[in-house]
């Protein structure tokens, strides 16, 4: 089994900022609220013409750049998404064809927010087991497009965005060190988008009763979400042989400042050691995580030989954490 790791990160938010102020004057909500209840201030919208595979495009091209290689050269193409530019094709084929290239294996994943967790862990196996020596994995959301912009309950959480990272194989003992993945599908109706696929195709019924828009138990969403993200932190470092003690960095799904606070206390972590950007992002589910990795790595908050954990949750239920070394 060959060690993998990251060769090169990317991201890219749409120009567009909504902030709290903006958001008081659409519902019954306040700067004030949003900010103590999420900690979030401001989160990118996409335009009117920008879909998922166009931030999902921008993201790959940075990555690419940052790993100093060209699209052709990679091998496969995962896109994790939950708001994908269409049922099908897939939005990693539609991917592929900006980027320009033709012949590559591309697919959607779905684990909504732990989504690029999940994408790390499945694409890695495929340059572990010798398969592939290059994978790009996308997380990219345009969650405003189906989020209902009269419900004051879950409009002022989320944002669009997209980030990527290509693997390759790394040294022995480098990159991905482990991962621990879980799901529970008991709990699919905490958070779900229930029209607009299969089981309750689109109507002008659906669209009347507001059933193609995000709904979420939120309060049932953040008990689920404080216990599983230091659980499964502690899971993937106790597969990877490490102590709490040897993390440097935590990046935690960015879905609220109050569960990022209370699953670092959870695990026993400082938050001086939590990596936060929802501030300025919302919660951009899939793309929450690969946007704050490239983050700390731009901000040259991560050296070499640091151990990082990544851990999210999200819809399904699905929740998942990697263990990495930078
Ligand atoms: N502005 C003002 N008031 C509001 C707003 C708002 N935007 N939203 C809700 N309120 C009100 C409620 O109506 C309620 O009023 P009431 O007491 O009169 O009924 C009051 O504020 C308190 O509501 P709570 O739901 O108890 O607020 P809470 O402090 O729990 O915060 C929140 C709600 C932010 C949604 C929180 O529960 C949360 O973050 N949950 C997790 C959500 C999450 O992470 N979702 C993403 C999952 S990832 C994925 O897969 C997409």
């Amino acid at each position: 089994v060959r060690s993998v790791g990251i060769a090169g990160l990317g991201s890219y938010v749409p120009e567009r900022i909504m902030a709290n102020v903006d958001l008081e004057k659409i519902v019954d909500t306040s700067d004030a609220w949003i900010k103590e209840r999420t900690g979030i201030s401001h989160r990118h919208i996409a335009a009117e013409n920008e879909t998922t595979s166009d931030l999902a495009y921008r993201a790959a091209q940075d990555a690419l750049k940052d790993a100093g290689i060209s699209a052709e050269e990679l091998d496969l193409i995962i896109v994790a998404t939950c708001t994908p530019d269409m049922l099908f094709p897939a939005t990693a084929c539609i991917l592929q064809e900006k980027l320009g290239v033709k012949g590559k294996p591309s697919f959607d994943l779905e684990a909504a927010c732990s989504g690029f967790i999940y994408g790390l862990a499945v694409g890695s196996q495929f340059i572990a087991s010798g398969a592939y020596e290059k994978v790009l994995v996308v997380g990219a959301e345009t969650v405003s497009r189906v989020v209902n912009w009269q419900d004051r309950n879950t409009c002022v959480l989320f944002g669009d965005g997209a980030g990527a990272a290509v693997l390759q194989p790394v040294e022995k003992g480098r990159g991905i060190l482990s991962f621990h993945l879980g799901g529970d599908g008991a709990g699919g109706d905490l958070l779900k988008v229930p029209a607009g696929a299969a089981a309750m195709p689109a109507s002008a019924e659906t669209v009347a009763q507001g059933l193609h828009y995000l709904h979420m138990s939120g309060n049932e969403v953040f008990k689920f979400a404080v216990r599983v993200m230091g659980d499964a932190a502690l899971k993937s470092l106790e597969k990877a042989g490490l102590s709490k003690e040897e993390v440097c960095y935590v990046i935690p799904h960015q879905a609220n400042m109050r569960i990022v606070d209370a699953a670092m206390r959870r695990l026993g972590l400082p938050m001086e050691k939590a990596y936060v950007n929802l501030d300025r992002y919302g919660n951009m589910s899939s793309a929450s995580i690969p946007v704050a990795l490239h983050e700390a790595y731009r901000e040259e908050k991560l050296k070499n030989g640091d151990i990082l954990v990544l851990v999210g949750f999200g819809a399904g239920l699905t929740w998942g954490s990697m263990v990495l070394k930078w």
